[in-house]
């Protein structure tokens, strides 16, 4: 696989959005580290961090990623960290019908204000607890698809699709 005529070096800012609780420094530590922490604690204003994936084409995508606090009392911080992003990952958590009203609610807000062009996912996360499911996929997917986003369902506990998120996101950037 030796570097093709296309191969490039892309450099895009993400911010990550949803619900306090949903798992967003989870799915990040996961996809920085490879690490879980089922004792992680709440985010507080927001965190960076970045890393670096490479395609299949050799294409690298540096993702510098602002890890928002989802607690209510940060919201009006949002702004801030959307502005100017390539990337927005809102997240809600499977297993919480609150949590995907919040995500629909952040939806909107970025239509309204993000970058145009934004490329927007949305991540179901927490799919692991399957037998407390209150989300069902095809919710996700109904509204993915009317509102022109990617959308896939995480777990940062087992690691699944973790990289595929970030994968199915470099692969839309323009
Ligand atoms: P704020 O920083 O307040 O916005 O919350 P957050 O969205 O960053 O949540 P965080 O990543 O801190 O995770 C909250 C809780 O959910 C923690 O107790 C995690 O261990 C748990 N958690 C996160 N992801 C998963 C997952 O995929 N499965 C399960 N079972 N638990 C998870
Ligand atoms: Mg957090």
């Amino acid at each position: 696989n030796s570097e093709g005529p296309d191969a490039k070096n892309l450099r895009v800012k993400l911010v990550l959005l949803g619900d306090s609780g949903v798992g967003k420094s989870c799915i990040v530590l996961r996809f920085v580290r490879g690490q879980f922490d089922p004792t992680s604690k709440v985010t507080v204003g927001a965190s960076f961090l970045s890393q670096t994936i490479a395609l299949q084409d050799s294409t690298t995508v540096k993702f510098e990623i602002w890890d928002t606090a989802g607690q209510e009392r940060y919201a009006a911080l949002a702004p801030l960290y959307y502005r100017g992003a390539g990337v927005a990952v809102i997240v809600y958590d499977i297993t919480s019908p609150e949590s995907f009203a919040k995500a629909q609610y952040w939806v909107k807000e970025l239509q309204k204000h993000g970058s145009p062009g934004i490329v927007m996912a949305l991540v179901g996360n927490k799919a692991d607890l399957q037998e407390k499911r209150e989300v069902q996929v095809q919710d996700g997917t109904d509204y993915a698809e009317k509102n022109g986003m990617f959308f896939i369902e995480t777990s940062a506990k087992t690691a699944d699709n973790i990289n595929q998120l970030f994968e199915e996101i470099a692969k839309r950037l323009p």
